[in-house]
C-alpha cells in the first residue's frame, strides 16, 4: 500500500507538509523563477537567495499553484537544492525528482516544471549579478 489514489506516499507527505513555502522580497541576492507548464497552465514561482561569498544557495521558498506533484516535486526540490552551489543545482533532472517521488509518465511534466524552475530562478539570479557568472565562468 505505497499507493493511494493513484499517487506515491512520498508525494502525499510532500502534498500534505510542504517545506519551505512562501517567497522572499526581490533583493538582488534572490533570484526569482517563474514557470508555467504548457501542458495544463500549473505554476511554480521558486526563489533562491545566494551566498554572494560561496555561490551557494543558502534558502529558498516555493509557491506552486498546481497538482499535487507540482507541489511535491517543488517540495521536494527545495530541500534538495538547499546548501548546494549553483552549478550543482543547475544540473538537476526532472528525472531525478520523478525517480524520487515515484511519479509516473502522466505526471512527468510536473516534475519538469520544478527544472525549468531552478533554472530560471539561476539565471534571474545571474542576471542580477552578472559579475558573478563572469567569475564562474573565468575560474572553470
Ligand atoms: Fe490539474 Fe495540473 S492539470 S492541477
Ligand atoms: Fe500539470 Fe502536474 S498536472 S503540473
Amino acid at each position: 500500500a505505497t499507493q493511494r489514489r493513484g499517487y506515491h506516499e512520498k508525494v502525499l507527505d510532500h502534498y500534505n507538509n510542504p517545506r519551505n513555502v512562501g517567497s522572499f522580497p526581490k533583493t538582488d541576492d534572490i533570484g526569482t523563477g517563474l514557470v508555467g507548464a504548457p501542458a495544463c497552465g500549473d505554476v511554480m514561482k521558486l526563489q533562491i537567495r545566494v551566498d554572494k561569498e560561496t555561490n551557494t544557495i543558502s534558502d529558498v521558498k516555493f509557491k506552486t499553484f498546481g497538482c499535487g506533484s507540482a507541489i511535491a516535486s517543488s517540495s521536494y526540490l527545495t530541500e534538495l537544492v538547499r546548501g548546494m552551489s549553483l552549478d550543482e543545482a543547475a544540473k538537476i533532472r526532472n528525472t531525478d525528482i520523478a525517480k524520487e517521488l515515484c511519479l509516473p509518465p502522466v505526471k512527468l511534466h510536473c516534475s519538469m516544471l520544478a527544472e525549468d524552475a531552478i533554472k530560471s530562478a539561476i539565471s534571474d539570479y545571474y542576471s542580477k549579478n552578472p559579475k558573478v557568472q563572469k567569475t564562474n565562468l573565468a575560474g572553470t
